[in-house]
């Protein structure tokens, strides 16, 4: 019982974080990972949207990996050049939406790509200072990405004010709409009801539009639930941010690298962003790495605006542009094994399945107004790791299923399978 012995010291020298499993990872083989027990469990969290690649990384990512740590791992990327640095920004800009010239800022975490976005389009125009963002959304922890998040209330507890000038609107959630009153059920009517109070309440009685510098959304809300807003809602969005001059802000960070069957889930919704935001699977689980794509013509004004220590690191970056390669050669096999994920969730007996491509969420409720059946949720998930099967929770009631893209269907058989036992035994 190494493991007990290791919670219980860890307990007593790591801060409080977001812990709740007593698992102590050891090493990890493509989907499978080990704990210093030796048990031996199926990861359906891809380290939290990041081994997308399994586990530790696909073998021509580490040997690519390898082959640049011998030669320049810390390059001092904002002071000097380096080729992987710029072979993954000519990459990114290439695949990303838009036929426009963009250019890449490098960093090392999801809220640093996003605190990046922010002062790129606060920066493009001073007389706009507000931005808007989604009830449910996460962007980060860091200030200025954490008063975009507006997913827990603890992760903003005792930390106000935050960065003022953020404006929260609904998020077009078909499940469980934002406003729980009837007739909100068809997409179209859920659309406009989200536009009409960005236009008719925010717009008309909180901040001239003129005055705002971006809207930043999640393609699919991740940590919110895995929401899947309707297939028209961005580029209805995009026709309102154009109306005004708003830029569009794309945070990619857990649904981006192929994830959702497409490189970039907001291919998905046939709308351009201004703005991407990358992190997590573009690190192939071995490195740190956060990248923001912009509009060339919104590159920083001056010099020293804008830099860091670690961005742009020849080893991260050797990592991402193998990492893109292979997560192309990944994407119909994603598409294929996502079907079978949503025929088998769909015969689970849970209240709602929403997904795309291997980004999957299933949720527990109770009752006509569907209160979050939370214990439940929590309970699926402790059964499933004590039967071998590695979950994350999604917002308050929700189980995200995210396997690494390379699962094979055998692999994924055995982890619905033991799902639906598990949800069986409970419900
Ligand atoms: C959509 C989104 N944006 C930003 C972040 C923040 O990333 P990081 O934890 O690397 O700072 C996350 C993390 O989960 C995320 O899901």
């Amino acid at each position: 019982m190494e493991s007990r012995k290791i919670v219980e010291e860890s307990e007593q020298f790591l801060a409080t974080s977001t812990r709740e499993l007593p698992l102590v990872l050891d090493r990890g083989e493509g989907v499978w990972l080990y704990d210093v027990d030796g048990n031996k469990y199926l990861d359906f969290t891809s380290g939290i949207g990041v081994n997308n690649l399994g586990w530790p990384s696909h073998p021509e990512v580490i040997r690519a990996a390898e082959a640049q740590m011998k030669k320049l791992a810390h390059s001092m990327g904002n002071d000097f050049y380096n080729v992987p640095q710029l072979e993954l920004a000519k990459k990114l800009v290439q695949l990303t939406p838009g036929e426009f010239p963009k250019k890449v800022f490098f960093s090392n975490s999801g809220t640093e790509a996003v605190e990046a976005s922010i002062k790129l389009i606060k920066q493009s125009d001073p007389k706009r200072k507000y931005l808007i963002a989604f009830i449910g959304s996460f962007h980060g922890r860091t200030f200025g990405s954490l008063s975009l998040t507006a997913s827990r209330p603890v992760q903003k507890y005792l930390f106000g004010p935050t960065l003022p000038g953020v404006f929260h609107i609904p998020y077009p959630n078909p499940f469980r709409n934002p406003w729980h009153i009837n007739g909100y059920e068809d997409p179209d009517s859920l659309i406009n009801a989200v536009l009409e109070y960005l236009e008719s309440w925010v717009f008309a009685h909180l901040v001239d539009p003129e005055e705002v510098a971006g809207i930043i959304f999640e393609p699919i809300q991740g940590e919110g639930g895995y929401v899947v807003p309707p297939k028209g809602f961005f580029s209805q969005l995009e026709k309102t941010a154009r109306k005004y001059g708003i830029y569009l802000i794309d945070d990619e960070v857990q649904m981006g690298m192929g994830r959702t069957g497409k490189m970039f889930a907001i291919e998905n919704f046939n709308s351009t962003p201004d703005v991407i935001t990358l992190a997590k699977a573009l690190g192939g689980g071995l490195y740190p790495i956060g990248a923001t794509v912009f509009r060339k013509d919104l590159d920083f004004k001056k010099k020293g605006m804008h830099s860091n220590t670690f961005g742009g690191n020849a080893v991260a970056c050797a990592i991402g542009v193998k990492t893109l390669e292979i997560v192309k050669e990944l994407l119909p096999r994603v598409n294929e094994l996502g079907k079978l994920f949503q025929e088998e969730l769909t015969q689970m007996k849970v209240d709602d399945v929403r997904g795309l491509g291997l980004a999957w969420g299933i949720e527990f409720v109770r009752g006509e107004r569907k209160e979050p059946d939370t214990k439940t949720r929590d309970k699926v998930i402790e059964e499933s790791f004590k039967k071998g099967l590695l979950l994350l929770p999604a917002g308050k009631s929700a189980i995200r299923i995210i396997p690494p893209l390379v699962i094979s269907e055998e692999e994924a058989k055995v982890g619905l399978s033991i799902l639906k036992e598990v949800i069986n035994s409970l419900r």
